[in-house]
């Protein structure tokens, strides 16, 4: 297999976009509602994807804050509430809002997570001392990195301790519907009775080209972001969202995610069995859905490796960028073929040190 195989792009596999349907789609939403999508419209999105996204929360549309993806609402909300002060992050998470965070000036402080995901007596301990945190930004399913979720006596944990600490809880939800197995456990926002925030996005069950994202927010809160939103792009890009919101009308979007969840669970299985051949000594996480696997290589210095790797054809994100130990790497099974994942695990394998 010629060239080099990325394992680090947390991309949707080409043959999982429902091209010619999101075609059909974008030309029915400009027939149908062509005057409204083509021009200005409200910051806070499409009405009717708004009204849609309302009442899957069973919330007030007046909650629902619909962005250019959902990154882009993160960067809204933390412009708003980060600069200057503290905000609690798992550790590890997602680099791109630790990179918003601290380009804000806020203190990040680094939760500690085991293979559960975040231990809530280090949440209880963060919040025994100290500034009251600003937020804290949270992953509880199919982490990205680590592909781990947080079972259901956590989240309630979480979510009692937030009400104890009158604590903003931001629940980062883009893979929760991307499960190949397993039973999904209540997202924090049900547990909380719609108290904390909510965000997903379409991205990783229909498309991230067409860069639609939701937030479910406190109403003040919502407002306050939509007057962001106005200030940076007036409105968000309502034929993205007019489109989505025809896929889910026409009901392509169950059988939709069924055919992804059947592409990327057979990739996720491609690599435990490759890993499970090439490292069988690695620590690795066994996601139940998502993108992503964590894998620890107990003293390897995975600096080293990741340059010994591109040399040999295979990329992959090192997990010190998402805040995790020197010896520990995200490997995404959501961008290539399964053949390609499987040769991808050999190459890294065989780029390791000889000792280990
Ligand atoms: C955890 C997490 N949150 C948010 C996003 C951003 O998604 P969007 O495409 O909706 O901006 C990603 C994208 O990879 C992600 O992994």
């Amino acid at each position: 297999m010629a060239g080099t195989i990325s394992l680090a792009r947390g991309w949707p596999a080409p043959e999982c976009l429902p091209v010619a349907e999101l075609a059909d789609c974008a030309r029915a939403a400009l027939q149908r509602d062509g005057t409204t999508i083509l021009s200005y419209g409200p910051a806070s999105g499409y009405g009717p994807l708004r009204e849609w996204a309302a009442e899957r929360h069973g919330v007030d549309p007046s909650r629902v804050f619909l962005t250019n993806g959902s990154l882009q609402g993160f960067v809204f909300l933390a412009q708003r509430l980060a600069p200057g002060r503290r905000v609690l992050v798992e550790r590890p998470t997602y680099d791109r809002p630790l990179k918003i965070l601290s380009a804000l000036g806020a203190e990040i402080v680094a939760l500690d997570c085991d293979d559960d995901g975040l231990d809530p007596d280090a949440l209880e301990s963060a919040l025994g001392s100290g500034e009251p945190p600003a937020f804290l930004y949270l992953l509880p399913t199919f982490q990205n990195p680590s592909g781990r979720t947080l079972p259901e006596d956590r989240r309630r944990r979480v979510v009692e301790l937030a009400a104890e600490h009158e604590l903003l809880v931001l629940e980062d939800d883009p893979y929760g519907l991307v499960r190949f197995e397993g039973e999904a456990p209540p997202s924090l926002h049900e547990l909380s009775g719609g108290t904390t925030a909510y965000s997903s996005s379409f991205s990783k069950t229909i498309s991230p080209g067409l860069r639609v994202g939701w937030f479910v927010l406190p109403e003040g809160l919502a407002r306050e972001l939509e007057a962001t939103a106005t200030g940076t792009y007036i409105t968000p890009v309502l034929l993205g969202q007019a489109t989505v919101y025809e896929f889910l009308q026409r009901g392509l979007f169950e059988p939709n995610l069924e055919r992804v969840r059947g592409l990327l669970g057979a990739r996720r299985d491609a690599m435990v069995d490759a890993l499970g051949r090439a490292l069988p000594d690695a620590r690795t996480s066994h996601p139940e859905g998502g993108y992503f696997l964590w894998v620890e290589l107990d003293g390897v210095d995975v600096s080293d490796l990741f340059a010994r790797a591109e040399a040999a054809g295979v990329t992959f994100v090192k997990g010190a960028d998402f805040g995790g130990g020197p010896d520990t790497l995200r490997l995404a099974y959501s961008f290539v073929s399964p053949d390609e994942i499987g040769e991808g695990v050999a190459r890294l394998a065989a780029a390791l040190p000889a000792a280990v």
